[in-house]
């Protein structure tokens, strides 16, 4: 009888178990395949958007209850790489993809594959071309305005310029003499910060000289071997140096320390991202200012685009401008202010 009893008490609790997940009691989360291609992982400022989009896909999965499937390739620098790397997103049936393009002149071949599989594709960082970008309504590009980088990059020297110009033209000569370190060539940000950043002064009146410009490509390592070859080779002072980006900035300081530079007499030195350790060259004195390129806010606007394009739905209008694009904002970055960007 006991025997009896317990078998059928088991069978009650299989079919309850089955009744439950039948009627959903039991159902599983919901799954959005997100892959993203980086156009290279080591760079300094594309890895705190990496980081900061797989801190909020686990801060999201909690919020949203859903499952996100984050994948990220490393493109190494290399189209053909990355247009692999697509094409195995693109196999194992992404939602959405995510593109940080290594030659931003390349997108169209990867918007024509995404547009036959049906899957929206988002790019950041590195902007396609215009055109490319028209060719399929469900492409879009995460990004901020290169130009106003360069231009608020400029007036920090221009502010300088003003308050305290016996200190920056230590030649005395009246005229400001700059050397600029500039990114990857044909890269957006390269363009429109070094022609922005010297045209804030020179629309503002302050007489400019260049005394040298060269790429080196973001990266810290080649912009302080720029720098120690115009320590060395260069005559007369060199007053401020414009960097593309803060790791070109912190490249150039290295130079002047290593040539026994104190930080009080190195030039205004400028970048631009307001990464981790450019805010702490700031606080130590040896950077002048930076301009926040904002990698919290574009993984966020990336993320909240995936949500709207996975779920079907069409981005609400306010967030696209002209059909396409999703900007955000720069912010200058001073001594003033810097314990607003300090972690
Ligand atoms: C820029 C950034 C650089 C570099 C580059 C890569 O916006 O300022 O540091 O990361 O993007 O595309």
């Amino acid at each position: 009888m006991g025997k009896r009893r317990g078998r059928i008490a088991l069978l009650l609790a299989l079919f309850l178990a089955l009744a439950l997940s039948a009627c959903g009691g039991e159902e599983e989360p919901r799954t959005i395949r997100v892959g993203v291609a980086l156009y290279l992982q080591d760079d300094t400022f594309i890895s705190t958007i990496a980081q900061h989009l797989q801190q909020m896909v686990m801060e999201e999965e909690q919020a949203r209850g859903v499952k996100i499937n984050l994948s990220i390739a490393d493109g190494r620098g290399n189209q053909s790489v990355q247009n692999e790397q697509v094409d195995r997103f693109l196999d194992r049936d992404c939602d959405v993809i995510c593109v940080n393009i290594v030659d931003r002149t390349a997108a169209a071949v990867l918007i024509d594959k995404a547009q036959a599989a049906g899957v929206p594709i988002i790019f950041f960082n590195r902007e396609p071309v215009e055109e490319d970008l028209n060719r399929w309504e469900r492409a879009y590009y995460v990004g901020s305005r290169a130009d106003r980088a360069g231009r608020l990059q400029g007036e920090l020297v221009l502010d300088a310029w003003r308050f305290s110009q016996e200190e920056l033209d230590r030649s005395g000569d009246g005229v400001l003499q700059y050397v600029m370190l500039e990114g990857e060539p044909g890269h957006q940000d390269t363009l429109m910060r070094t022609e922005y950043s010297v045209r804030a002064l020179v629309s503002a009146g302050v007489p400019v000289e260049k005394l040298a410009n060269n790429s080196a490509d973001w990266q810290r390592g080649q912009a302080k071997m720029r720098m120690q070859q115009w320590l060395d080779e260069l005559e007369g002072p060199i007053e401020v140096v414009f960097a593309n980006n803060d790791d070109m900035a912190l490249g150039a300081i290295d130079a002047c320390l290593e040539d026994g530079i104190p930080p009080e007499e190195m030039p205004f030195i400028v970048g631009v991202d307001a990464t981790p350790p450019a805010l702490a060259a700031m606080a130590e004195g040896t950077l002048k200012g930076t301009v926040q390129n904002d990698a919290r806010g574009q993984a966020e606007r990336i993320l909240e685009l995936c949500f709207d394009l996975a779920s079907g739905a069409e981005p609400s209008p306010e967030k696209i401008t002209d059909g396409h694009y999703v900007w955000l904002w720069y912010t200058a970055v001073t001594s003033e202010n810097l314990a607003e960007f300090l972690p």
